[in-house]
């Protein structure tokens, strides 16, 4: 067995020295706050990555769902279907405007939420459809879409952790009406905290744009007709942003060599199921994710703590949105709840080297076997 050379992380920044100039540029120039060439750029080369026509830049992640729920008018009243097994980010956006989340039960085999269970929940009240990428791997996005057409719903893509993934070719989050994106720390790209609502609808682009700015009115200084919010990303983040979109496709490249690698040494592990991989998604791996099944022999919990003392950081699968005191709803959601216990998220980041992958692997394998 190899030694250990360091603690390995779940999900780390790639950053180096172009980030650096460029935020030195904001400092040196003082362009510090929300105005500057930067955010300008940032939204241009993300939404054209995305094959969107607009990007608007906001705070993070959660910002860019509640800006996007606006500006289809959804709030009091409304209902917005969303899959459960997610991060609570989704639930508590929708929360945000005032409707109410309708939780969706997941697939088995993606995990994503389940289309056949979707449409059954749509009801006289649905306002919106939030659809999400968990993961990295692409939801099964056409039964969805059909549904969402035949009904006359706008679709929201929550592609907070899948940038530059595929689903039948065409990037997800340009594929809906809005997609939104989180550059938290750990995710694809990262701007520190920040997000990113992508579209092609001009009017829906502009009232995000007028929303994110205390509604004001752009032709005439301090007049509010509305109460908006300031969701702005500023040009020292986008300065960040610029620089990781130099580097997207390689970052993209690094991950799918990574998830390869892991594929091949954790077929040899008995007991646990890996990250889907369907015949028309392209996922960009933003975690490596396996199920722990009984026939591994110990518990999901009992690894994780047993890697960390390994010095091998991972991560449980989200809690169903359901079970949580904050959205707790009786449910049941089985194939959520079941993925929910069994799933862990193994080291994912683009700073992995083979050995580090190996090194994991050896040991998930060491603690299998006693
Ligand atoms: C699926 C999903 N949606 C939304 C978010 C919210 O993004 P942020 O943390 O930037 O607010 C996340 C976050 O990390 C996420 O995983």
């Amino acid at each position: 067995m190899k030694t250990l050379r360091r603690n390995i992380p779940v999900a780390e920044p790639d950053l180096d020295s172009r980030e650096r100039e460029k935020v030195l540029d904001c400092v040196e120039s003082g362009w510090i706050s929300s105005i500057g060439t930067y955010v300008t750029q940032f939204e241009e080369s993300f939404s054209h990555f995305c094959g969107a026509q607009y990007g608007i830049a906001c705070s993070n992640g959660t910002v860019a769902l509640h800006l996007a729920l606006l500006s289809l008018k959804v709030g009091p009243g409304d209902e917005v279907i969303c899959p459960t097994l997610s991060f609570v980010a989704t639930a508590n956006a929708i929360r945000h405007t005032g409707a109410t989340p309708v939780f969706v039960d997941s697939e088995a085999f993606t995990w994503n939420m389940d289309p056949e269970k979707m449409a059954a929940k749509i009801s006289s009240k649905t306002k919106a459809i939030v659809v999400v990428h968990l993961y990295g791997h692409s939801a099964d996005l056409n039964p969805i879409l059909e549904l969402a057409q035949k009904k006359g719903l706008p679709l929201i893509e929550d592609a907070a952790e899948a940038h530059g993934a595929l689903y039948r070719g065409k990037k997800v989050g340009g594929i809906g009406t809005l997609g939104c994106f989180s550059f938290y720390g750990n995710k694809v790209i990262t701007t520190g905290e920040g997000g990113m609502v992508v579209t092609q609808d001009s009017h829906l682009a502009e009232r995000m744009r007028l929303l994110r700015d205390h509604a004001m009115d752009s032709k005439r200084r301090y007049w509010h007709t509305e109460i908006g919010y300031n969701y702005r990303l500023t040009n020292l983040q986008a300065a960040v942003g610029v620089a990781q979109m130099e580097k997207i496709e390689k970052f993209l490249q690094i991950r799918r060599e990574n998830a390869k690698i892991y594929k091949l040494l954790l077929r040899e592990v008995s007991g646990l199921t890996l990250f889907p991989e369907a015949t028309w998604a392209t996922p960009v791996y933003w975690m490596v994710s396996v199920l722990v099944e009984e026939a591994f022999g110990i518990s999901r919990d009992s690894l994780m703590e047993k890697l960390k003392e390994k010095g091998i950081d991972t991560r449980p699968f989200f809690i169903p949105t359901h079970m949580l005191p904050s959205h707790r709803e009786e449910g049941p959601y089985p194939v959520s709840e079941s993925l929910s216990k069994k799933g862990m998220n193994l080291p994912s980041s683009t700073r992995l080297t083979q050995e580090d992958i190996e090194y994991v692997v050896q040991t998930i394998q060491e603690i299998r076997e006693g």
